[in-house]
């Protein structure tokens, strides 16, 4: 394990690989944990990497990088919406997605929101109760032919 500090910084369009690489890794390697292996390949795929990269840099995102190596991130749309909360599987549980979270709340309340809202896999809903969002519902979602349980929450922030 490389033993640089952890930092957020701004996303940049050059990130939109190595974003699909932490995307497809965190399900592939964590998530399975949680979902089965149908469920997982329906999830792990990103089909056109132009329309991620355009989706990437078309809201506010970050990227916590280890060194100049990045090994997460996360988003955070106008209304309060965060999409996406990606940790590489070489750095889960080391406070990273602690990290990011803590940088798209400063984020919410600088565009005066009071409200964070996400849709949670099985396998973030306990880091995402942990950092004190609240589930407001159970739902089922598809993905190419697969119906994969997740969870949307939210954060009152005050
Ligand atoms: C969910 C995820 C983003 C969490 O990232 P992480 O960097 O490991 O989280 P952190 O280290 O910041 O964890 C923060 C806290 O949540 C807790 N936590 C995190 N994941 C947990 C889990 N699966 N079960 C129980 N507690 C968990 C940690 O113990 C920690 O608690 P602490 O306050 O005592 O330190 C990461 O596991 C991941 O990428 N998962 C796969 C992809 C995924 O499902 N993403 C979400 C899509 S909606």
């Amino acid at each position: 394990m490389p033993n640089e500090t952890i930092t957020v910084r701004d996303y940049l369009p050059a990130d939109s690989d190595a974003t699909i690489d932490i995307f497809l890794r965190a399900i592939r390697e964590v998530a399975s944990k949680d979902y089965s292996p149908a469920e997982i390949d329906a999830w792990a795929k990103v089909e056109d990497r132009d329309a991620w990269a355009a989706r990437r840099s078309s809201r506010p995102a970050w990227i916590a990088q280890c060194g100049e190596v990045p090994i997460g991130f996360t988003d955070l749309e106008p209304d309060g919406h965060l999409d996406m909360m990606f940790v590489h599987p070489d750095y889960q549980g080391r406070g990273v997605a602690s990290l990011l979270l803590a940088t798209v709340e400063a984020a919410t309340q600088r565009q005066g929101l009071d409200r964070i809202f996400t849709e949670a896999s099985l396998t973030a809903r306990p880091f995402f109760e942990r950092r004190g969002f609240v589930v407001l519902a159970s739902q089922r979602v598809e993905k190419r032919g697969q119906t994969l349980k997740n969870f949307r929450m939210e954060k009152h922030l005050r």
